[in-house]
């Protein structure tokens, strides 16, 4: 989820790939940097300034040498390593001659790390980025020009990327490499450009040729030349954009929240990479609790606000299911000012997607008051949460820009459920087969996400069916509860709707007098053993007049039989549930809010962190 830009041709490299960088800087990216081909070599600056990192180049970019026609730059959201400038990008090799840059994961730098050490390399950064700059320098050592030695570096590569790298010895070159994350490279007449996103290009051309996976550009001067990764030629195929800046931003999606729905593969995708060794062993290295102290905990205590909040209660169930571990889950703004009882054998679990809630931050260091180890699962790497706690596990779901948690809120989930099976497997509570069985499932998720949000057109149907409504319950049981929760307050903080989130078989104690004709319920009603329950809930609220909505499995028609719509989504292994589930309720909260006029980016009264008590 980083920024690339780079520029080749007569016009000053300098100044477009700054330029670039300020466009891409939307994204809110912790650092940013740049490398140039001058007559000296390689110059390059680099800064982690936060958003403003950008600005403080511009400052230290006074210094360039004059003479710079070929450049290229990043802005950084960092997965491996702190945000500091030693580990933003460009990385160099070991000569100085070679600069690189890189968006997305090298799933195996730590082995290619460890051999490239063996071999003399000295490596100054925590990233798994710098691997590939020396794994380069070996092959031009062997006698291959830059083009060839990229392509015989990515040949001991796993993982995803997109990369550019510039050499001193080909000063009019950019090659570049992508797999799984974006590249497009812009033609002018006398310069080539090339960037992870288009709104990086627009103030120089609007034609641009789009890179396959596993294909290799290489730029010069107002010529492309592209092959596939095994060397053979492929077609440039030029397209002209007609977006303007804002909707370049967006990629073409109408707003952020629907970017963000649709990115949700690579959310889960990404935040599943690395975590297992070559021995079904789940790895999680951000996690810096030793095993033993995971092992010896008797208690887990999670703590999180809103959709966060939710993900939690997910994970309680899959906690008490594979590591019989007692599991407690509160709202941190209630944990604070109450008697929680744990001690230094509790893993307090702190939930936040920007890592800087203030009552997430302070519920954290009420539970190290108590003596507990304290693990946070964020998505903002060195977030204040991040650094005061024991360990940390990243969800690498990429800066979420809408107010409304989506992309963030599965990959939490994901992050949590490898928590719990790393639990289930210090604790021996599951049997190893058992474990990979459900490591397996959890792979799964990114194809079936991918299917389920094919259906939106279906879920904007009843979307315009329900469409004037004004009191919505959402009714789900065991961890269809939480997945109805979170429904519910998508629905009210888009929507504006009063929406609200019931276990099914509570209703009858109360919320059931609200019930009447025109009251709409929608229930998560996929398969898992409280099915049959659930279908004697629906049929309660059916009797009384309210308007059916069912999130159903697909093929389940006796579920289906009761409803007025019916949301079909894919089947899965029932805790895994709710990270399906959650796709046609965003949807749907999208839709009505949509058809209201409202702006889902930024919804009234709402802020996207909330940084006061
Ligand atoms: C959900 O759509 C909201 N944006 C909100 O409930 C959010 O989840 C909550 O404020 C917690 O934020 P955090 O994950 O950054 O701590």
């Amino acid at each position: 989820m980083c920024g690339i830009i780079g520029a080749t041709g007569d016009h000053d490299a300098l100044e477009i790939v700054l330029e670039g960088l300020a466009r891409l800087e939307y994204r809110g990216y912790d650092s940013a940097g740049v490398a140039l081909i001058t007559e000296e070599g390689i110059w390059r600056e680099r800064s982690a300034h936060g958003t403003t990192s950008v600005a403080e180049l511009v400052k230290l970019a006074e210094s360039a040498p004059a003479v710079r026609r070929t450049g290229i730059g990043h802005t950084r959201w960092a997965t491996h390593g702190h945000p500091t400038a030693g580990n933003a990008h460009p990385h160099l090799d070991c000569t100085g001659h070679l600069a690189l840059v890189h968006n997305g994961i090298i799933e195996n730098h730590t082995e290619l790390a460890a051999a490239l050490v063996a071999r003399g390399h000295v490596l100054t950064s925590e990233t798994d980025t710098e691997v590939v700059a020396h794994l380069i320098e070996e092959e031009i050592d062997g006698g291959l020009g830059l083009a060839e030695a990229l392509r015989a570096a990515l040949k001991a590569v796993r993982g995803a990327f997109s990369l550019a790298a510039v050499h001193r010895d080909e000063p009019t070159l950019i090659v570049a490499a992508r797999r799984v994350s974006p590249l497009v490279v812009g033609l002018c007449e006398d310069e080539t450009l090339l960037a992870s996103d288009i709104p990086a290009l627009l103030g120089r051309t609007r034609r641009v040729v789009t890179l396959d996976d596993d294909q290799l550009a290489e730029l010069t001067p107002g010529h492309l030349r592209i092959t596939t990764l095994d060397g053979d030629e492929v077609a440039v195929v030029e397209r002209t954009v007609d977006w303007d800046l804002e909707a370049a931003e967006k990629e073409g999606y109408p707003d952020f929240m629907s970017k963000e729905i649709r990115e949700q593969p690579h959310a889960v995708a990404d935040t599943l990479l690395d975590r297992q060794a070559p021995d079904g062993t789940l790895v999680l290295d951000e996690v810096r609790l030793s095993d033993q102290s995971l092992r010896e905990a008797d208690k887990v205590f999670i703590v999180a606000c809103g959709s966060s909040y939710h993900a939690a209660m997910v994970a309680k169930y899959a906690i008490e299911r594979w590591t019989r571990l007692p599991t407690e889950v509160d709202i941190a703004s209630e944990f604070r000012y109450r008697d929680p009882v744990l001690d230094e054998r509790t893993l307090a679990v702190g939930v936040s997607q920007s890592g800087e809630t203030v009552d997430t931050i302070q519920a954290m260091r009420e539970a190290r008051r108590w003596g507990a180890k304290v693990l946070v699962v964020s998505n903002v790497v060195d977030s204040s949460m991040a650094r005061e706690a024991d360990g940390v596990l990243y969800t690498r779901a990429g800066p979420e820009v809408g107010v409304a948690a989506t992309k963030t809120y599965v990959a939490q989930i994901v992050a949590l459920e490898l928590v719990a099976l790393k639990l289930a497997q210090l604790r021996g509570t599951l049997p190893p087969e058992e474990i990979s069985a459900l490591l397996g499932q959890l792979q799964t998720l990114p194809g079936l996400l991918e299917r389920t949000l094919e259906r939106s057109d279906a879920v904007d149907a009843v979307a315009g069916a329900l469409h004037g409504a004004r009191d919505f319950f959402f009714l789900g049981r065991n961890v269809g509860f939480p997945v109805a929760l979170e429904g519910a307050l998508k629905l009210k903080e888009l929507s504006y709707l009063r929406a609200e989130g019931y276990p099914g078989g509570e209703l009858k104690h109360g919320p059931i007098a609200l019930i009447e004709p025109g009251t709409v319920v929608v229930a998560v009603a996929t398969r898992n053993r409280l099915s049959e329950k659930m279908l004697s809930n629906i049929a309660e609220v059916k009797s009384r007049g309210a308007t059916i909505v069912v999130v159903a499995s697909d093929g389940d028609d006796a579920t289906a039989a009761v409803a007025d719509h019916v949301l079909w989504v894919p089947e899965v292994e029932p805790l895994l549930s709710p990270i399906i589930d959650a796709v046609p309720l965003q949807f749907l909260a999208y839709r009505l809010a949509r058809l209201a006029g409202y702006d889902v980016d930024r919804p009234r009264n709402l802020a996207k962190t909330v940084t006061v008590e």
